[in-house]
């Protein structure tokens, strides 16, 4: 089928129109909630084009239960943080029992001080650790250590990247611009021009002249902010990238920041400083590090994290915050961060192997029956692309398959596996190989509804 028709059905509201009745009945209690009220915000978690979001009541271990009492394969994983599966048991224990020594004191606990050593001892880059409450609070966080460390002003992110919702994080590249020299834009409305223009540049990436920009603006550089693996773009084919890019910021007395938000403790237990050998200045941390609970960590060498306490003559600079360091996250932090150290030496290679296995069938099978898709990943981390052309950067990307891809995440619903809007994916440790095998067959299914749909 030419590719304007199959548009033309997709308007007309003419394909999947069976699955998409079938889930609409089958979640009449999420339109009652979504009838609620208005002002929600949706659109990160909308999962497929239905008149509603499917509203979930209950989650464990890999399965999600909707409030119509729908279970499905989970792969959000709560974007991201639920390395152990969802409601891991030692971290409701734990959590608990804090509840009941109560759960906000503002001056610091107990668990604080184990969890940083924990961290400490788990990330290489990491002789101190400070903790706030997200991810976009740590690179924020950390943007701040390394502009008053280091005196300069500008930060480089590259393109592709995704480090969070503070005004520098939403400065990303511009698609027009020129690929090795790309220009930064604001996402969206509301971030003052001069964040862009005097505060932020973005690197190309996977792409040596990104280093010959770092060298050109050396001297108002303070730090290089990098993704290790991009949720945009995961592979972990990027050792030698990350290694010249270190280089090329000690060269240019710039600091070197893994966001690893996404990927510490999930790549391996030391995150991908730990996967690559490789210990740049600064890191950030999030998600996983407290299985679900909201948390942030800066982690650094002992010499620019003065700058939080202003000790030894560093520049001391403000954070804080008032639930940062909170009794819930840090007892939630320390139980899961326990179990993921226990579990480290057969939990990680677990992962691999299971992620490689589903990405390794999955392409297979796409290239097998000429599907335009390949599904990008590291270890458990997932990007469904819906283009067979090679992707090295996000700059590769095309908007070809987009419009089947909505109708392929319908009917993966329909076949019982939950990616969120976002369509970044994820397994856990609570994933068994049977539900990845079950992953893989709902996938193939789908793409064959698709086909069958005429859509692909
Ligand atoms: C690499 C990276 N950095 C920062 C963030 C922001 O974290 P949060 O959503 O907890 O604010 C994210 C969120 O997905 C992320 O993936």
């Amino acid at each position: 089928m030419q590719e304007a028709e199959a548009k033309r059905r997709i308007l007309d509201g003419k394909h999947s129109q069976a699955v998409r009745r079938k889930l609409i009945a089958r979640t009449p209690r999420s339109a009652e909630v979504r009838g609620l009220s208005e002002t929600l915000s949706q659109e990160v978690a909308q999962t497929v084009e239905l008149p509603h979001p499917i509203y979930v009541d209950s989650a464990e271990g890999c399965r999600m239960t909707d409030v119509d009492g729908n279970t499905y394969i989970d792969m959000t994983m709560g974007f991201g943080p639920c390395v152990l599966g969802l409601r891991p048991p030692a971290v409701l224990a734990a959590v608990q029992a804090q509840l009941e020594r109560g759960w906000h004191f503002g001056i610091p606990n107990r668990q604080q001080a184990e969890l940083a050593r924990l961290v400490e001892q788990a990330s290489p880059c990491g002789e101190r650790v400070v903790f706030c409450n997200t991810g976009t609070e740590a690179t924020l966080t950390a943007m701040r250590v390394a502009r008053a460390f280091t005196g300069k002003t500008k930060v480089a992110v590259f393109d592709g990247c995704y480090h969070g919702a503070h005004d520098y994080a939403l400065i990303h590249a511009d698609l027009q611009s020129e690929r090795s020299r790309p220009a930064g834009k604001a996402v969206g409305a509301g971030i003052p021009d001069v964040i862009r223009n005097a505060t932020m540049m973005v690197l190309p990436y996977r792409d040596d002249a990104a280093f010959d920009l770092i060298r050109e603006h050396r001297d108002e550089l303070a730090a290089v902010f990098i993704e290790p693996v991009q949720s945009s773009n995961p592979r972990l084919d990027c050792e030698d990238f990350l290694r010249n890019l270190l280089a090329v910021c000690r060269e240019s007395e710039a600091l070197l920041c893994f966001d690893e938000v996404i990927t510490g403790f999930r790549i391996a237990f030391g995150g991908c400083q730990e996967h690559y050998g490789i210990t740049p200045d600064l890191a950030t941390y999030g998600k996983a590090l407290a299985a679900g609970f909201p948390i942030g960590a800066v982690a650094g060498s002992r010499e620019v994290m003065r700058c939080f306490s202003g000790s030894g003559g560093a520049p001391w600079m403000f954070s804080g915050g008032t639930f940062s360091g909170n009794p819930l996250s840090m007892t939630a932090g320390l139980a899961a961060m326990t179990e993921l150290r226990e579990r480290k030496d057969a939990l990680y290679p677990y992962l691999m192997e299971q992620g490689d296995r589903l990405a390794n069938e999955v392409n297979r099978f796409c290239r097998d029956n000429q599907f335009a898709a390949q599904l990008l990943h590291a270890g458990s981390t997932f990007h469904l692309r819906f283009q067979g052309s090679r992707i090295n950067s996000s700059r590769d990307l095309t908007d070809d398959g987009k419009w089947a891809e909505k109708e392929f995440y319908l009917h993966l619903l329909g076949h019982g596996v939950i990616i969120p809007g976002i369509h970044l994916a994820f397994i856990s440790a609570a994933h068994t190989p049977e539900d990845v095998d079950a992953i893989i067959d709902a996938i193939k299914r789908s793409f064959m509804d698709l086909r069958e749909d005429g859509l692909l």
